[in-house]
């Protein structure tokens, strides 16, 4: 098709080529003849086979421009051929001529138009069939991407039309007719009654129908398919409804996998929170519940002297009670956190909490044999905080602290700072001279259950964090060259007290 173009718009250069030269030869001819000789015939009609000629090549121009050359031709030739002699006759033939050329050109123009509206018309017709073949083929192809046929039903009793996506979809072969009963029998039994009830609502004329159902294939597999149509020209005999078939079933199935994951998330989360809450109080309160012990223990021992000790085991008890007490707190404060909510928070002496805490621990670091140095700073930063929580970041950060030392030869230092980090927050610094935190390990110090003891909960640095952050601090973990560990965390100080240095 492509090269057949070219070479046809060749042969017609080739002819119109042709035509001009015998158009010209016989002008020539024909004046020259009605001119010079003395013939008493209308010789000039003959110029209408010149515009003839000019006009097959159906340039509309060249046409009109041949007639006026042709009257001009004519009556060149007629002046010329009879001097100041002009008789009826002469005159007679040089009009008939004239009219010739005339009404010839006339018809031939009225020709041309009529025949180059024909060809615009076939040529439109001819881009309007390539358009339409090429939206069938766009729309085959988008039906078959987005698995969606068309189906087009006459009711009550007229036939029905599916494209070949929809075919596809209910497999079936093209020779099966297209029918209510043959979609039916492909329709899930339990949806049956629902195709039903919508081709009853079809048939009683219903604007729109839009119904879900399932379909049972023959290899035993499972669709889901959409049907949406609208009626179309409504008229009297009939309704016809135009609707697309998708099939969703990659869609509903996705849905469903993601409620199925979605449900068993939200148990997971339900689990390991529950877990986490549990752990987080075996956790908190171990140490106190220790205490509790070994102040019974020794408020035992103080009474089973010879001479029993009052003062010392009245001590041993206050100290059972204050730790009991603080279990009991500490349970509270996971609680609330646990939940989101009821934090105590006031104005506290930093350096006072630290103090505190490390009597709190204090019989575990003479157990470990830990040497203790409080370095705080001056004046006390003020922070706004839950007691109780700020309490358990302190004791868990130095209860690892005394834990790393366990294994240690050398030196078991301890070293805790208090001090102003910036012009809005305090900075406690819990430092020991253990083994230290590998790079791997640091990244996963803080999750919940992250623990590289046998005995471990890894819940304390989680707490810890949870705490900080929910003080609008910050907590990380340092390995500093000297070795051991460094745990730090800031914490916002007191609006008043900001630029206190
Ligand atoms: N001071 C420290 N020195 C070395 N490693 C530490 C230190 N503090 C915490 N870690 C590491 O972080 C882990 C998590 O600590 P934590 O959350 O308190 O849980 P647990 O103490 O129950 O293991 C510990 O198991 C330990 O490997
Ligand atoms: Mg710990």
């Amino acid at each position: 098709m492509t090269s057949d173009r070219p070479r046809a718009s060749r042969t017609a250069r080739r002819d119109a080529r042709v035509a001009w030269t015998l158009a010209a030869v016989i002008a020539l001819v024909v004046f020259l003849i009605d001119a010079l000789t003395p013939l008493d015939i209308a010789i000039a009609v003959l110029y209408v086979v010149v515009v003839l000629l000019v006009a097959s090549t159906g340039n509309r121009p060249a046409t009109i421009a041949t007639a006026w050359g042709c009257v001009f031709l004519t009556l060149a030739g007629f002046v010329l051929s009879h001097d100041e002699l002009y008789s009826n006759g002469a005159l007679a033939r040089c009009a008939v001529s004239l009219l010739a050329i005339a009404t010839t050109s006339v018809l031939t123009l009225r020709n041309m138009a009529a025949t180059a509206s024909l060809h615009r018309e076939v040529e439109e017709r001819k881009q309007a069939e390539q358009a339409l073949e090429r939206s069938e083929a766009f729309l085959l192809d988008a039906q078959r991407l987005s698995r969606t046929g068309s189906i087009a039903t006459r009711l009550p009793e007229g036939p029905m039309w599916w494209s070949d996506e929809a075919y596809r979809i209910f497999d079936y072969t093209p020779d099966v007719v297209p029918s209510i009963e043959a979609i039916l029998a492909r329709t899930h039994p339990d949806d049956r009654a629902v195709v039903r009830g919508a081709h009853e609502r079809a048939v009683g004329g219903a604007p729109q129908i839009d119904v879900e159902h399932r379909l049972a294939m023959p290899d035993g597999g499972l669709k889901y398919v959409h049907y949406v149509a609208h009626l179309a020209a409504p008229r009297a005999d009939c309704i016809e409804y135009v609707g697309a078939l998708m099939d969703v079933t990659e869609t509903k199935l996705a849905q469903e996998a993601l409620a199925r994951s979605t449900a068993e998330l939200a148990h997971v989360t339900r689990i390991t929170m529950l877990g986490e809450l549990a752990a987080s109080i075996a956790h908190e309160v171990t140490q106190p519940i220790a205490a509790i012990v070994t102040c019974g223990d020794a408020a035992l021992r103080w009474l089973n002297r010879p001479v029993p000790d009052m003062a010392e085991a009245k001590q041993s008890i206050t100290q059972m009670i204050r730790d009991a007490k603080r279990a009991s707190e500490v349970i509270l404060r996971i609680r609330s956190m646990a939940k989101k909510r009821d934090r105590l928070p006031v104005t506290l002496d930093l350096n006072e909490i630290v103090e505190e805490s490390v009597q709190l621990v204090r019989r575990e670091l003479d157990e470990h044999r830990v040497d203790v140095r409080i370095d705080l700073a001056v004046p006390t930063p003020a922070v706004v905080c839950d007691r109780v929580q700020l309490q358990q970041v302190l004791i868990n950060l130095i209860m690892n602290a005394a834990q790393a030392l366990a294994d240690t030869r050398g030196a078991r230092r301890v070293r805790i700072e208090t001090r102003r980090f910036d012009d809005q927050h305090a900075q406690v610094v819990v430092q020991d001279s253990g083994a230290g935190i590998s790079e791997e390990n640091a990244s996963r110090l803080f999750n919940a259950f992250f623990t590289t003891k046998a005995e471990g909960t890894g819940m304390g640095l989680s707490i810890c964090r949870s705490i900080v952050e929910a003080h609008g601090g910050r907590i990380w973990a340092e390995s500093p060259e000297e070795g051991g560990a460094v745990l730090q965390f800031i914490l916002p100080v007191e609006e008043g007290r900001r630029h206190e240095q």
